[in-house]
C-alpha cells in the first residue's frame, strides 16, 4: 500500500516532531560536520537557510558556524505582494525579526537587505520527506519548488541542497510535475546526491 502525500507529510512530521530534545540538540551539532564536507561551501559565500521549526533539524548551530566561517547568511521571508513566493533576505544577529503567517520568525522586511536569488551560492532547503531519488516533499504550500524553477530549468544560479534529520528518508514518495528533485541531501548521517559528475 502507498501513502499520499498527505498521509507522508503526517507520518514523517510526527516522526521528527517526536525526536528528544537531547537528539535535536545533537543532530544540529553533527549536521556541521557533514556540511563542512561540502566541497561546494569553499567557493560559497552567500548561503540561504532557514530557521528550524516543527521538529525540523536545528539549523541555528549551522548558522552560527557559518557566520564564525566569515559567510552571509540570508533567510526566506514571504513575499508580500507576490503569492507562493520567496525573498532572501541578510540574516545577522542583530536582525530584527518578525512572526509571518506560519508563526516562524522571518528577517523584517527591509529592501535594502533582499538579496537577488541569482546573487545567492546555495539555498538550504526544508522538506517534510525526501526519497532514494531525490524528491522532496514540504509542507505544502509550494514555496521551494517555485523558488527552485529556475534553477531546475537551466542547472544556473544558486545550488539547493536539502537539509534534514535521517528519519526523514523514505523509499519512494509521491510525484507531481511541479516538485523539483534535489542534487544534494545532508543529514547527519550522510551528503546524499544524485547529481551526475561533471
Ligand atoms: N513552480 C510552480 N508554479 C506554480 N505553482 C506551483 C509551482 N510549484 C508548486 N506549485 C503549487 O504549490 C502547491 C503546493 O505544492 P507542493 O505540495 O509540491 O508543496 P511542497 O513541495 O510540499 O512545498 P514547499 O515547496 O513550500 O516545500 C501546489 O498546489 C502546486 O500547484
Ligand atoms: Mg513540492
Amino acid at each position: 500500500m502507498t501513502l499520499s502525500r498527505q498521509e507522508f507529510r503526517q507520518q514523517v512530521r510526527q516522526l521528527r516532531q517526536q525526536l528528544p530534545h537531547h537528539f535535536q540538540q545533537q543532530a544540529g551539532l553533527t549536521l556541521i560536520e557533514q556540511f563542512a564536507l561540502l566541497p561546494e561551501l569553499k567557493f560559497a559565500q552567500h548561503i540561504a537557510l532557514y530557521l528550524s521549526a516543527d521538529g525540523e533539524i536545528d539549523t541555528n548551530p549551522l548558522i552560527d558556524w557559518l557566520w564564525q566561517q566569515g559567510k552571509q547568511v540570508y533567510l526566506p521571508v514571504i513575499h508580500p505582494f507576490s503569492k507562493g513566493h520567496l525573498l532572501f533576505l541578510h540574516y545577522q544577529p542583530e536582525t530584527e525579526m518578525v512572526l509571518n503567517k506560519y508563526r516562524i520568525l522571518e528577517p523584517k522586511l527591509k529592501q535594502p537587505l533582499i538579496r537577488p536569488l541569482y546573487q545567492l551560492d546555495l539555498i538550504c532547503t526544508p522538506l517534510v520527506a525526501f526519497d532514494s531519488t531525490g524528491h522532496r516533499l514540504g509542507m505544502g504550500g509550494g514555496y521551494y519548488d517555485r523558488t527552485l524553477q529556475p534553477w531546475f530549468d537551466s542547472q544556473r544560479g544558486p545550488k539547493p541542497i536539502g537539509l534534514a534529520h535521517d528519519c526523514q528518508h523514505v523509499s519512494k514518495l509521491p510525484i507531481e510535475a511541479w516538485d523539483v528533485p534535489l542534487p544534494k541531501i545532508v543529514t547527519p548521517s550522510t551528503i546524499w546526491q544524485w547529481e551526475t559528475a561533471v
